[in-house]
């Protein structure tokens, strides 16, 4: 174990990182008022308990009010945030990790109307295509002024009792001096040349040095390729890297490749499910090799083989497993344990980044514990008096309910009609680009066969078989089907993306796909008729495109749709469907009153699923609770002790799609939250 690279500490100046994993600066918007409270320190601490060497927190922390917090920024303008940075920083530190931020300016990645409305920043007019909006140009009162801002910031955090500070020079402000399409000031500031592209960062980081001094640990997050037509070039890349070492003020690079300033850019820089792993590692080692200085990185080493490759082939000294650890905060402990195989992994699913972009916080789409540490467990404590429990479905919420159960010592048996585990995901996964969501079913089963859970598949759960010999508690995850009634006549005439993509229904020539779901469903299925040389178009009643499928998941979604012709229609609405020949003609009408028809030879309707609930229904009156959820409790953490019905000696409850159309992320959160107490 003593020789596994990964495990080997690296020396950062005065600073022992005890292993070679860290967290790369990711912002959850776990903010309270624009500072790290309780949420963000607990949040953080449990990945410092769970052995990872650096945690960067905040992600792009802002050094300035006319920087307005995008997606919950730490506001490390403000003197309140010093505080709480020591608190989390100490509490971190009693567990062995460092702790460093990010600070920047988001210049033009951001909008005017959030924060104090000052207006956004940028060294050109052009406007910032995610935010939607027209920055101003900087002036030169701007440029004194916001240096100064990080000088400030970077002493804040150093009186915080931070290890160091990480600049951020990508998408933002920092950056936009270097791209010579992006700025277009004329004087000192200008593109005319390096010099002048990189006055900026220089008199950034000479204003913090001239603060913190020569020992404080200082980084920058650099993009040494932007890796688009008149972007920053590698070989401005390897120029800004040679003058960022001779400046003798950064003491690491954290080596960023490509642009951001479109949900498709981004994914370039982030990869999400389906796209390759790990594909500027290459890049980033030969970064380090020519600069000679630590070297850091990350973009989609989800496991742990590759970032062992990472270090082991000197391509980097600290490995960024972000997501990884938003997955699993335990990755370190588990090596150290000889338990590799049991780190939850990524699946890339881009849930947690996809809705800080929406305005809510990070979540996991397969832990609900992070980011909700104040209330919910990444480890399971064993119950005081075991139970029997009987688990109906072994789909996202059956399996998480049993691995729970099973963790807190009950014993458990779960029942599958199918002859294989994964419900819908079983589907999802039938998409070569989202097959990795699989892992998120193959990791519970090979935790609750660990835990000894009894399975039976093509095992169809009666009444009578809950009935006859009862469990102490049934949980039915049964999951929902395809809704097939929305139309009030004829709904025969149509297919579910059910049928497309379990292959019941063949691909028609002409489709008329209606999501009225909003969601990824229907774009699957769409893709998969045009794959087969179906001519699609997919039409929804909503303003916006599959509204429910965020801006980073719907990238590879759009690629694959655009390259197979795919039209895309919003704000029209499905009305009725008749036969016509061998064709049908499908109604449309709109919320804005027009009306057209459509001659097509299928229509695919997606809207979302009804749940399949005969069975919680039958039990419903036999139970001791008569099915009751006490949500007070549920959300307290506490037990469920409703008994309406104490005749019975079974309680009943149901979770996920079995009570409603809903995500996976809501199915395991159901799981977690009720077991966790049973
Ligand atoms: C929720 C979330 C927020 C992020 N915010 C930032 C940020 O503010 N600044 C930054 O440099 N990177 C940010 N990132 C990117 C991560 O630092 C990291 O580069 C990215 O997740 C790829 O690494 P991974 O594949 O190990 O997750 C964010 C990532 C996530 C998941
Ligand atoms: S939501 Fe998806 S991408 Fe994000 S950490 Fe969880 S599994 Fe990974």
């Amino acid at each position: 174990m003593a020789t596994d690279p990964l495990l080997q500490p690296f020396q950062l100046k005065h600073l022992t990182l005890r292993n070679r994993l860290m967290i790369t600066s990711h912002e959850p918007a776990y903010t309270e008022d624009g500072l790290p409270k309780d949420r963000y320190r607990a949040y953080h601490v449990a990945r410092a308990k769970g052995g990872v060497a650096l945690t960067m927190t905040a992600g792009s922390a802002v050094v300035s009010p006319d920087s307005p917090p995008a997606f919950g920024n730490i506001l490390a303008y403000k003197d309140d945030c010093v505080p709480w940075m020591r608190a989390l920083t100490e509490e971190c530190h009693e567990h062995g990790a460092a702790v460093m931020i990010q600070l920047t300016h988001l210049g033009w990645r951001t909008r005017w109307d959030r924060g104090d409305w000052l207006p956004a920043l940028s060294p050109g007019h052009a406007r910032e295509p995610a935010h939607r909006h027209y920055p101003k140009q900087l002036e030169d009162w701007d440029i004194a002024r916001i240096i100064s801002d990080y000088a400030d910031a970077a002493e804040r955090m150093q009186a915080a009792g931070l290890d160091g500070i990480e600049l951020e020079s990508y998408g933002h402000l920092m950056d936009a001096f270097w791209s010579p399409s992006r700025n277009q000031l004329t004087g000192p500031y200008g593109p005319q040349d390096y010099d002048s592209r990189l006055r900026f960062t220089k008199e950034v980081l000479e204003a913090i040095r001239a603060r913190v001094g020569p020992e404080f640990i200082v980084g920058i997050r650099y993009v040494a390729d932007e890796a688009t037509q008149g972007g920053i070039t590698r070989a401005d890349g390897i120029e800004i890297t040679k003058r960022l070492k001779a400046s003798g003020h950064v003491d690491f690079l954290n080596v960023i490749r490509g642009h951001l300033e479109t949900d498709a850019a981004l994914t370039g820089i982030i990869p999400v499910q389906g796209q390759p792993s790990a594909p500027h590692l290459d890049f980033a080692g030969e970064i380090r090799a020519e600069a000679q200085i630590p070297t850091f990185h990350a973009a989609k080493i989800q496991d742990v083989a590759t970032a062992r490759h990472a270090v082991a082939a000197g391509k980097l000294d600290m490995v960024g497993m972000t997501r990884a650890h938003l997955a699993d905060p335990d990755i370190i402990a588990k090596i150290e344990a000889g338990e590799e195989d049991r780190i939850r992994p990524c699946v890339g699913a881009n849930y947690c980044l996809d809705r800080i972009y929406m305005g809510g916080a990070a979540l996991c789409l397969h832990n609900p514990a992070t980011g909700r540490e104040l209330e919910q467990p990444h480890h399971i404590a064993p119950a005081e008096t075991p139970l029997t429990v009987t688990v109906v479905g072994a789909g996202p919420a059956g399996l998480e309910a049993a691995r729970v159960c099973a963790e807190r010592g009950h014993a458990v048996t779960l029942h599958e009609a199918a002859p294989h585990p994964g419900g819908q995901i079983r589907l999802t996964a039938r998409s070569h680009r989202r097959a990795e969501m699989m892992q998120v079913i193959d990791w519970r089963l090979a935790e609750c066969e660990r835990l000894g859970v009894t399975f039976h598949y093509n095992s169809w759960i009666e009444p009578e078989d809950i009935t006859a010999a009862p469990p102490d508690v049934a949980i039915i995850a049964t999951g929902g089907l395809a809704a097939e009634d929305y139309l009030s006549e004829n709904n025969e005439l149509a297919v579910t993306p059910w049928d497309i993509l379990s292959g019941d229904a063949a691909p028609g020539r002409r489709v008329l796909v209606y999501d009225e779901a909003g969601d990824y469903t229907a774009l699957q299925a769409a893709e998969m008729i045009a794959e087969a040389g179906g001519e699609v178009e997919i039409m929804t009643r909503d303003r916006s495109f599959a509204p429910e499928v965020m801006g980073m998941t719907l990238t590879p979604a759009m690629q694959a749709l655009q390259r197979l012709g795919v039209q895309t229609t919003v704000m029209w609405r499905l009305d009725g469907i008749t036969r016509n020949g061998n064709a049908l003609t499908a109604q449309i009408g709109s919320d804005y009153g027009a009306s057209a028809t459509r001659e097509v030879d299928q229509v695919v309707i997606s809207n979302g699923t009804r749940p399949l609930d005969d069975l919680y229904f039958d039990l419903k009156p036999l139970s001791r609770n008569l099915g009751e959820v006490d949500y007070t409790a549920l959300r307290n953490g506490t037990p469920q002790t409703l008994a309406p019905n104490p005749e019975s000696s079974f309680r009943l409850f149901r979770i996920g799609d079995a009570v409603a159309s809903r995500n996976t992320h809501a199915a395991i959160y159901d799981a977690l939250r009720l077991c966790k107490a049973l």
